[in-house]
């Protein structure tokens, strides 16, 4: 019962909340309540008002009407440095000092605390391990001396370092390649099982609201059109809008094929054709046709082979 109690314990409230610029309601009268341990996924168009959204319940921006509630308090009225870091924020691009090392980069939401950096090392070393980043290998390093993926890693060992209640992730992955953003929604998604830190996650991709969410809420215009389990969204959409938005869903691509696990690692791959992780699987059987096995762009040695394609059609 205690456990039960836990996971519907109200971490965050929305109650009438709106967003208003020079009159136009960037968000409208938004009311939500996200549990703790949740992964909530915010999506909708571009212009919805997910950004807005928010960035309200981390204080970047004042609503204009209602409240927003956090753990039973009105967070305007809590003292803003304290309340801070208790919200983690990831941003798109990861917005690492480029004068600092990963490790320094890292520190900083630990350093707010007053914790020197020095004495964060070895939370920091652990986190880095965590992402899949080898300490010894990339504590020192600069930012420039990472790949975009790897920057976003240590965007979010940062925003985990200090432990907030909640972190804030605004689409964090849309600047990756296929395979790195599908990495690492692989590893928020372990993350989130292994600390069941809440999440809100902001994107406009509708398969990654899908996979990552617990709950997804679908914002359009500014209003908050439903809020669902990812498998009520599909099958009971609320309105035809809500419907189309699932349903434009692009044709299955090599990405979504690797994301099942439905490819083989070679050593040597130096004479095979190479095929785009966005190409569509009817792009890869044109390309079956001249041979039966196409190395995935961007790697050495990840190989989706004739075989695989056929085990993936036979699952759909
Ligand atoms: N400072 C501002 N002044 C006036 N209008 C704004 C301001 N910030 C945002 N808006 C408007 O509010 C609406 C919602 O913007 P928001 O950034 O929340 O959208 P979004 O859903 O995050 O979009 P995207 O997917 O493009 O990031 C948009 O119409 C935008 O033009
Ligand atoms: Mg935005």
């Amino acid at each position: 019962m205690e456990h039960e109690a836990a996971q519907t314990q109200p971490l965050i409230q929305f109650d009438h909340v709106s967003k208003i610029y020079d009159q136009e309601k960037a968000v409208q009268n938004v009311s939500l309540t996200i549990q703790k341990g949740e992964f909530f996924v915010l999506v909708g168009a571009s212009g919805s008002g997910k950004t807005t959204t928010l960035k309200m319940i981390n204080r970047l921006l004042t609503p204009s009407q209602g409240r927003i509630i956090f753990q039973g308090r009105d967070i305007a009225a809590l003292p803003l440095k304290p309340y801070r870091h208790h919200v983690g924020y990831v941003l798109q691009t990861s917005a690492l000092f480029p004068n600092m090392s990963v490790l320094e980069n890292a520190a900083v939401t630990l350093n707010a605390q007053g914790i020197k950096t020095k004495a964060a090392r070895p939370k920091i070393e652990q986190l880095l391990s965590e992402v899949g980043l080898d300490p010894n290998k990339y504590a020192q390093r600069m930012p420039h001396e990472l790949s975009g993926g790897e920057q976003q890693r240590v965007g979010i060992v940062r925003a985990l370092a200090a432990e907030p209640e909640v972190i804030l992730m605004d689409e964090p992955f849309s600047a990756l390649d296929p395979i790195s953003r599908q990495q690492l929604q692989q590893l928020v998604a372990k993350l989130h099982e292994k600390l069941r830190t809440t999440i809100i996650f902001v994107t406009h991709d509708m398969d990654e609201a899908l996979q990552l969410g617990t709950r997804i809420g679908v914002m359009q215009h500014g209003l908050l059109e439903q809020v669902d389990t990812p498998t009520d969204i599909v099958l009971h959409p609320k309105n035809a809008q809500v419907a189309a938005m699932f349903k434009t869903q692009q044709a299955p691509t090599v990405s979504d094929l690797i994301a099942l696990g439905f490819y083989q690692l070679k050593d040597d791959t130096s004479n095979l054709p190479t095929i785009k992780p966005e190409s569509t699987l009817a792009e890869l059987a044109q390309a079956f046709l001249n041979q039966s096995e196409q190395l995935v762009q961007g790697n050495d040695h990840m190989v989706v082979t004739q075989h695989d394609y056929l085990r993936y059609m036979a699952q759909q």
